[in-house]
């Protein structure tokens, strides 16, 4: 892997899978554009970079747990840097995360759903024109093999809430926007695709759900840098993997009906104009 003058965004580096990817880039050559809330692991994963001698990341911190800060994360990178050849939407919160009850983001929108699918969903607009100028480009959603199809008549889940739903309602989520963004983005130079990394990495997110791991967050890592630098998937867009394979998502991940609802319920949400 050779990213030498590549700048990648890698959401939720500070910790998990993110921060292996962040630093396999960055040994890579690539600048790293590191991105969590927690200022003390970021400056351990900047650290363990610099010392390494990998080059200077660049942190910046923003609560995706609101779509202000999702802006404000877009406005910092745009203000930083002329050239975007990856952007990694990783960050995310698991079924028990701080337990599975029902809570809701700063905007009032359910919080699995806020801070796993519509915070990515307005940074990849909101990064976009400068991923195109950089083309070709990557875009890589970091979703999972949990998947629910989504109510659309109570998409904040209101009703019988649980958190391994909600969890895999924001995952599909993503699914159905990656597919959605390639069919507009034909033609640009900009790809898009989704993954299940692994499973049960041992990652914080799986460990406070109680859960024993079962895969580390190397088989993962390395499927998601698979999206982002891989030679055999140059060009292929709006297509899920499960790991390093190409994979079949939920059926209304197919159903273009139910992409067109979901982009226009993500718009109105997050107050991007109606394409
Ligand atoms: N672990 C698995 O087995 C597995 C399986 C399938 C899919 N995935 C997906 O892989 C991705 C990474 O998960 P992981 O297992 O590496 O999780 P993790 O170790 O818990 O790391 C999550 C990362 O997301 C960040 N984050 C969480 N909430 C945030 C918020 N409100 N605002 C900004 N950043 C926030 C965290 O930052 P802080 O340092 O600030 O907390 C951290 O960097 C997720 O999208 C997850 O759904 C994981």
């Amino acid at each position: 892997m050779n990213m030498d003058g590549k700048t990648v965004l890698i959401t939720g580096s500070t910790d998990g899978v993110g921060r292996y990817v962040a630093a396999k880039l960055a040994a890579a050559g690539a600048k790293v554009l590191i991105h969590g809330r927690d200022e003390a692991r970021a400056k351990s994963l900047a650290d363990e970079i610099r010392g390494r001698g990998h080059g200077e990341p660049t942190f910046y911190q923003a609560d995706l747990s609101s779509l202000a800060g999702a802006r404000r994360l877009a406005e910092a990178v745009l203000a930083d840097h002329r050239r975007l050849d990856v952007f990694i939407s990783n960050a995310g919160i698991g079924s028990r995360t701080s337990g599975p009850e029902r809570r809701t983001s700063a905007d009032g929108h359910e919080l699995r759903f806020a801070v796993n699918y519509l915070s990515g969903f307005l940074l990849a607009h909101l990064l976009l024109a400068l991923l195109k100028a950089s083309a070709p480009s990557r875009i890589v959603n970091v979703a999972s093999l949990g998947q629910h199809p989504i109510d659309f008549d109570d998409v904040m889940i209101t009703k019988g809430y649980n958190g391994t739903r909600a969890y895999a309602q924001s995952k599909l989520a993503q699914i159905m926007f990656t597919i959605d963004l390639a069919e507009q983005l034909g033609g640009s130079g900009v790809t898009v695709n989704s993954l299940h990394p692994a499973t049960y990495m041992n990652t914080t997110m799986v460990r406070e759900g109680g859960i024993t791991p079962i895969s580390t967050v190397e088989q993962g890592g390395e499927a998601i840098l698979h999206l982002a630098a891989g030679d055999d998937v140059a060009g292929k867009t709006g297509l899920f993997f499960n790991g390093l394979r190409q994979a079949e998502a939920n059926p209304q991940a197919y159903d273009a009906a139910a992409r067109k609802r979901l982009r226009a319920l993500s718009l109105e949400l997050t107050g991007l104009p109606a394409a």
